[in-house]
C-alpha cells in the first residue's frame, strides 16, 4: 500500500499481512520522497509538541546525507509557519567525518547549520554533533562523554536515519558488532565513492569518522529509516527481508520494536510484494503485471517465452493469471507479439508503412525532433545509434543540452586548454588569469566565472565534434546553459521560472514531433531528475498548444541503469558498426574519458557502461525468444 501525507505512517508490525510475510522490518511506501518526509517531519512535529505539553525536552537523533534534506525543510516551515518550537529539542547527530573543520562545507556541522539548525530556535547548548577536530589521542574518551551525554539528556527518543548503499547506518560500515557505541571508524570504499561528488573527487574524501554505535542507535525509541531512490532498492530489500548480519548493519534494526522504514516506489522496488507480487498473494492481473510477469518467468526458468508451459506458470504462483487468461499459449504469443511490436530499426516512424503495430507513427515522414541532454554527451552515451538513425533517416534532429557540464571538467584538463591559448597568444590575459586561478587554487574552492566559463567552452567544443561526426549540422545544437546548474558547486538551485522559460522557448520554436528526454532517474547528483522535471514543467504549461497535440514524449535511459524489460515500448537496435560509431561519438567528450568525476557506483567509463548495457538488452531480448541484436537503445514513451 502507497501511503500519502494524509495518511499518517501506521504502526503494523512486520509480516502482520500475507504480502508482507517476507519481511522483517515495519516499512511504508510513499508515491514519492516529498510526500514521505513531509509525514515523516509531522511525527516529529508532534513528537517535539507532545513533549512540550508534558514540559518535557524531546531528545532528537539526527542524520545528515540527501535523504534527511526534505524533512529539515518541512520542520522549518514548521517553526515558520505554523509555529513549531524548538525550544525544548536536544539533539545529537549521528556522526561527522575525521578528520573534519566545523566550517568546511562538507562537514556534518555545517550541513546541520544549512539544513536546520540556522532556521529553527533551538537553544546552541542543546546542539551535539560528533567533533571532527578532536585529537587522536582523545578521540576514545571523546566518545564515551558522547554516550553518557545522550543518557544524561535521557536517551533518544526519536531517531532519524538514511542507509547507506553498504547498508550502514550512521557510519556503522559491514562488521560493525551489535554492541558497537559511539567509536571511529573507517569509512567503506563505496560509501567513500558516493561521498565523492560532494569532495569533488574521491581523494578528497576523509577516510575516517566518528559515529554513533549500533547500540547507541538501538537505544532510541522509535526509529525511522528514509531511503529514496533506486539505486537503495537492493540494500533495501537485502535489509527488511535478509538475514540478520554484520555484513549488512542495517539488518540489526530487525529485532528494534518500534522501527518504520519510510521509502518511495523506487527505494521499495525490490520488496518481494513488489517486484514479484504472485509470489506473496493473489493479485490483480493487470497488463502491466501480466508483462512484468511472464518476462520474470521466462528469465527465471531460463526458458523462451514460447516455450513457457501451464505448469511452469503453475509452479511459480501464476495460476491465478492462467485461471483468467486461459492457457500458457495465449499468454505466451501475446506476449511475445508485445515484445516483437516494440523493436523498430525507424525510431521517427517507418514512412509508406502500416504502423499499427509499430512503436511510432508513419506520418508525418519527416519529423522535426528535440534531444534533451542533461548534459554534454547524454545524447550520444544514452541514445547515440537512435540518434545517428534519426539523422540518417532524413528527420529534422536538434540536440539541446540542457547545462554546460562545466562542473565536471578537471582542473587539469582546464589548466591544459588555458596553456594551448597561452602558448598561442602570449599576451592572452585571460588565459594567464585562468592558469593563475587553477595553480593557486586550494581544496575544495569554487571556480572563478571565467574557470567556469572555460570548462563549460571545452565542452561545447566536445560536443560540436560528436554531432558533427553523427552529421548534424551547428544550427542544429543548442547550449542552454539552464541557470539552476551554474552555481560553480555540486547543489544545484532549485528550478526557477528562467529555467522553464528557456526549455518552453526551444519546443515552441521548434514545433517537435518527438521530444526525447532522459529518464535516467537514478543519475547520483540528482542533475538528470532536475532535467528531466524541467521537460515535464516545460511541457505542462505548453500542452494546450495545438502543435503539442502532434508531440510524443520518449523517456531514454543507459548511463546508469536501463528499464525493465516489461515497461520498453521501443527498442531500436544496432548493427556493430552502429556500435563502433557510437562509440567513437561518445570518445569525441574526451574530458569524460579516463578521469570520469562523476561516475556513481560504477568503475567503468561511460562508453563502456553503455555499450554494455545496450548489449545486455539486446541479450535479454533474444533470451526472451526474439531476434539476436548486436546491441538495443531501449525507450519508454510518457504520456504527459
Ligand atoms: C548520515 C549518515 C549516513 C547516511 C547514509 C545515506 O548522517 O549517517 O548513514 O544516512 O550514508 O546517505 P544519503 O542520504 O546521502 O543517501
Amino acid at each position: 500500500m502507497i501511503e500519502t501525507a494524509k495518511n499518517p505512517i501506521k504502526h503494523k508490525t512486520a509480516g502482520q499481512f500475507e504480502e508482507t510475510r517476507f519481511e522483517k522490518i515495519h516499512n511504508v511506501i510513499f508515491n514519492d520522497s516529498d510526500e514521505a518526509s513531509i509525514c515523516v517531519a509531522q511525527e516529529i512535529a508532534a513528537l517535539i509538541r507532545e513533549k512540550q505539553s508534558q514540559g518535557k525536552s524531546c531528545v532528537l537523533g539526527l542524520a545528515t546525507g540527501s535523504s534527511p534534506i526534505k524533512v529539515y525543510e518541512e520542520l522549518v516551515r514548521l517553526h515558520k509557519e505554523e509555529g513549531l518550537s524548538f525550544k525544548n529539542v536536544t539533539t545529537f547527530n549521528l556522526d561527522e567525518y575525521y578528520p573534519m573543520e566545523k566550517s568546511n562545507i562538507q562537514s556534518y556541522h555545517y550541513f546541520m547549520h544549512e539544513h536546520l539548525f540556522n532556521h529553527v530556535d533551538i537553544l546552541p547548548e542543546n546542539v551535539n554533533i560528533p567533533d571532527g577536530t578532536i585529537p587522536s589521542e582523545d578521540i576514545r574518551d571523546y566518545c564515551l562523554s558522547y554516550e553518557a551525554k545522550i543518557k544524561d539528556a535521557g536517551g533518544l527518543d526519536f531517531q532519524l536515519l538514511g542507509i547507506g548503499r553498504t547498508g550502514h547506518i550512521g557510519f556503522n560500515e559491514p562488521g560493525s558488532h551489535y554492541n558497537s557505541g559511539t567509536r571511529a571508524i573507517t569509512l567503506h570504499h563505496i560509501t567513500r565513492v558516493d561521498a565523492a561528488s560532494a569532495f569533488l573527487g574521491i581523494n578528497n574524501v576523509p577516510r575516517k569518522a566518528i559515529t554513533m554505535g549500533i547500540a547507541t542507535v538501538k537505544s532510541a525509541k522509535r526509529i525511522v529509516l528514509l531511503g529514496w531512490g533506486e539505486h537503495k532498492a537492493s540494500v533495501v530489500k537485502e535489509t527488511i527481508e535478509g538475514s540478520v548480519s554484520s555484513q549488512v548493519p542495517a539488518t540489526y534494526l530487525q529485532s528494534h520494536p518500534n522501527t518504520t522504514f519510510v521509502l518511495d516506489k523506487e527505494a521499495g522496488s525490490m520488496l518481494t510484494r513488489n517486484k514479484t507480487p504472485w509470489l506473496v498473494s493473489s493479485c490483480e492481473w493487470t497488463k502491466e503485471l501480466t508483462s512484468k510477469a511472464v518476462v520474470w518467468l521466462s528469465e527465471q526458468t531460463k526458458k523462451s517465452i514460447l516455450s513457457l508451459t501451464d505448469k511452469d506458470y503453475n509452479d511459480n504462483g501464476m495460476s491465478g493469471l492462467l485461471a483468467e487468461k486461459g492457457s500458457a499459449y495465449d499468454l505466451n504469443i501475446a506476449m511475445f507479439n508485445k515484445l516483437q511490436h516494440t523493436i523498430t530499426g525507424w525510431p521517427g516512424g517507418k514512412p509508406n508503412a502500416d504502423d499499427t503495430y509499430r512503436p511510432e507513427r508513419a506520418t508525418p515522414a519527416k519529423k522535426r525532433v528535440i534531444i534533451f541532454s542533461p548534459h554534454p554527451d547524454d545524447d550520444v552515451i544514452s541514445m547515440g545509434g537512435t540518434f545517428d538513425r534519426l539523422v540518417e533517416q532524413g528527420h529534422e534532429v536538434h540536440i539541446a543540452y540542457q547545462t554546460s557540464g562545466n562542473i565536471a571538467v578537471t582542473d587539469e584538463e582546464a589548466l591544459k586548454f588555458a596553456e594551448v591559448a597561452s602558448s598561442i597568444d602570449p599576451n592572452n590575459k585571460q588565459a594567464k588569469e585562468i592558469i593563475q586561478h587553477i595553480s593557486e587554487k586550494k581544496e575544495n574552492t569554487i571556480d572563478s566565472p571565467e574557470v567556469r566559463q572555460l570548462k563549460g567552452t571545452i565542452r561545447r567544443k566536445e560536443s560540436y565534434a560528436a554531432t558533427r561526426y553523427v552529421g548534424l549540422e551547428d544550427k542544429n545544437v543548442h547550449f542552454l546553459n539552464l541557470p539552476f546548474y551554474e552555481t560553480g558547486t555540486i547543489k544545484k538551485n532549485k528550478l526557477s521560472k528562467a529555467d522553464i522559460d528557456i526549455m518552453c522557448n526551444l519546443i515552441e520554436e521548434i514545433k517537435p514531433h518527438q521530444i526525447y528526454a532522459a529518464g535516467d532517474l537514478a543519475d547520483p547528483h540528482g542533475t538528470h531528475r532536475v532535467c528531466l522535471d524541467a521537460v515535464f514543467e516545460s511541457l505542462k504549461i505548453l500542452k494546450k498548444a495545438p502543435y503539442m497535440k502532434d508531440c510524443w514524449l520518449w523517456l531514454y535511459r543507459g548511463a546508469w541503469h536501463e528499464w525493465d524489460m516489461h515497461e520498453i515500448e521501443m527498442a531500436v537496435p544496432m548493427s556493430p558498426d552502429q556500435v563502433l560509431k557510437k562509440r567513437r561519438a561518445i570518445f569525441y567528450h574526451q574530458s569524460q574519458k579516463d578521469n570520469v568525476m562523476f561516475q556513481g557506483d560504477d568503475a567503468r567509463e561511460f562508453w563502456m557502461r553503455a555499450e554494455e548495457r545496450n548489449r545486455e538488452t539486446a541479450k535479454r531480448y533474444h533470451a526472451l525468444g526474439l531476434a539476436d541484436y548486436a546491441a538495443m537503445e531501449a525507450f519508454v514513451r510518457y504520456e504527459y
